[in-house]
Formats: C-alpha cells, structure tokens, sequence
C-alpha cells in the first residue's frame, strides 16, 4: 500500500559507560526520581527505559548496565538508538567499559555526546578526561572534533541542562521521523519470564503505533498484546514511534535485541514463529488446518 506519512518523533538516546560511572544518577537526576540508591548495590541489572518530557522535548532514554558482563546488552543499546551519552567519571577517567561503548557507538554510527561526569568532585580531573578520549579518537568541538563534551554533576544538577541541550541539538540534525498510522516495528529491549504473568517483554516501538490487542511476532515468539504498562507501570492503550512499554500476551519469551513487528494476521504470526523455533511440522499441521 502507500507509504504512510511520517512525523517528527522523539531521539531515543543509550547511557553508556564504565560501571559506577553515573550513569543510572544521571538519569535519575533528570528524572528527578529516586531510583539509583534504591537499586540493590547501586548496580544496573537491566536496561531501563524511560520516556521524559524535558524542557527541551520528549527524550527516550535507555540505561545501561557498566559492568562487564553486559557487553551484549551495550551492543545492542548501541543498535536501538539515535545518540549515545557516553559517561565518563572525572575521577575515573576512560576505563574497559569505556573503550568498549566507544567501539559500539561507532560500529553503530552513532553521534556520541559525553558527559563528565562527578565534576563535583575535588579530586577529579576533566581535562585528563578529555586528554584520555582524544587517545581514543572521541576529540571535542574545542580541539576541532565534533563530539560536545559537558561537565555534569548529579548530585548539584550542574551542566545537565547543558548536556540535554547538546543531545536535543544532535537529535535535531538527524531529522528524526517516523510513520505513526502504520502497524507498530521495534525491538526488544529486555524480556523475562514472570511467575504471574507469563512472558513479558520490554518494547521500544520504533515506528507505527502498538494496540492492546494487537497481533505480535517478536523473533521466535507470537502472541497478542493482552496486557501493556508504560514506564511507570501505567497501563496505554497504545504507543508511538520512541515509546518504551512493557507487553503482555506472549506464547514465549523472546531475546533482547529481537526484532518486534505487529501483524494482522496472528495465524501468520504464529507460523513465522514456530518456523524460526524450527518447528517446520507444526507450520506444517498448521498449514493444513487453516
Ligand atoms: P552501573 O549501572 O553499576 O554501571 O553504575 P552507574 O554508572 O549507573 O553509576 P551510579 O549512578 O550507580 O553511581 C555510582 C556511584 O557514584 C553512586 O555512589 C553515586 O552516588 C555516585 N555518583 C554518581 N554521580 C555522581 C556525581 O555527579 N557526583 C558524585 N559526587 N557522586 C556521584
Ligand atoms: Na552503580
Ligand atoms: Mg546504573
């Protein structure tokens, strides 16, 4: 059919960096929530995500676990996302988990922004930060690159509206649109199995709108969307292009990073499926009962 009309949607943006950095504070501070000291050990287990209306626009922004065991999980925020905050401690400096989402951003072709963070700290030191990420090709507007480097703290809100001003200003560059009238695509940011409520999975809708009740294929799984909570566990009815919710209705619990797409069909949905499981006689049986 024809091509439906696009609009302007909000930049979905990763906080990466090296574990205990600042990132999940620096969202939290934007958020104005408290959710870093509630988190057990201060450590990020999962992606979070979060639509935020700041005064600049609406933002979608994912949270990044630093510890090294998610390197899968950093690839593929790198993937589902439109800019990268890349969080370095001014009294840390580049680190492993460092290098690494530098290596995912740019494998991504993702603009970077950093943030140095902690620069209320007195023993922290910006300039070697920034001496250390020109080592690592990341160079700042002031030396003739073109990656905005801004000094944040999280604990006096200074430079934040700074960097949200950057990252708004990369996003405007990137012309970011978006068919909202069309069946909803995405990807799978997180998904688990719970023990009430079957398979759920965390959804970043990335163009077209997401229905309860909706037919889904998410990789190797269907279903129907029976149940969906935004952010703040609210229940919607539906979502846009950036929106980040949580569906129930799965048969299955799919992998993050899979690829989600709505369909009319849910039959056809189901056969894909069991296909990609290698199913082939239960597409087979399905076939002939159709
Ligand atoms: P992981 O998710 O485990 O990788 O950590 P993270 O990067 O999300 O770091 P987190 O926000 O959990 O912060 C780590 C520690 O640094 C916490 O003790 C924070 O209170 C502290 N911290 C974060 N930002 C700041 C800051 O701007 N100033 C100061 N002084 N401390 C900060
Ligand atoms: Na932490
Ligand atoms: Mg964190």
């Amino acid at each position: 059919g024809p091509e439906a009309e696009t609009l302007p949607r909000a930049p979905v943006v990763t906080v990466m960096g090296h574990v205990d950095h600042g990132k999940t504070s620096l969202l939290d501070y934007i958020r104005r929530a408290k959710v870093a000291s509630g988190e057990a050990g201060g450590i990020t287990q999962h992606i979070g995500a979060y639509n935020v209306k700041t005064d600049r626009g609406m933002v979608t922004f994912l949270d990044t676990p630093g510890h090294e065991a998610f390197t899968a999980m950093r690839a593929r925020g790198a993937k589902a996302t439109d800019i990268v905050i890349l969080v370095v401690a001014s009294d840390d400096g580049v680190m492993p988990q460092t290098k690494e989402a530098i290596h995912h951003a740019k494998a991504a072709g993702v603009p970077l922004v950093v943030a140095i963070t902690k620069i209320d700290k007195p023993d922290g030191n910006p300039e070697r930060v920034k001496q250390e990420l020109v080592a690592e090709e990341v160079v700042p507007e002031e030396y003739g690159g073109d990656v905005p480097f801004i000094g944040v703290s999280a604990k006096t809100g200074e430079g934040i509206d700074n960097l949200l001003e950057n990252v708004l200003l990369q996003a405007e560059i990137l012309e970011l649109a978006a068919a909202v009238d069309a069946p909803a695509k995405g990807i799978v940011i997180e998904a688990r199995l719970d023990k009430g409520r079957g398979p759920v999975a965390t959804i970043l809708v990335q163009s077209g709108t997401l229905n309860r009740g909706d037919a889904v294929l998410a990789g190797a799984s269907y279903g129907r969307v029976r149940a969906m909570l935004n952010e703040n566990g609210k229940p919607v009815t539906s979502a846009g292009p950036s929106m980040p919710v949580e569906i129930q209705g799965l048969t299955d619990v799919p992998a993050a990073g899979d690829e989600v797409i709505a369909m009319v069909d849910e039959r056809k949905a189901r056969e894909i499926a069991l296909f990609r499981q290698g199913k082939f006689r239960d597409v087979k049986l399905a076939r002939q009962q159709a």
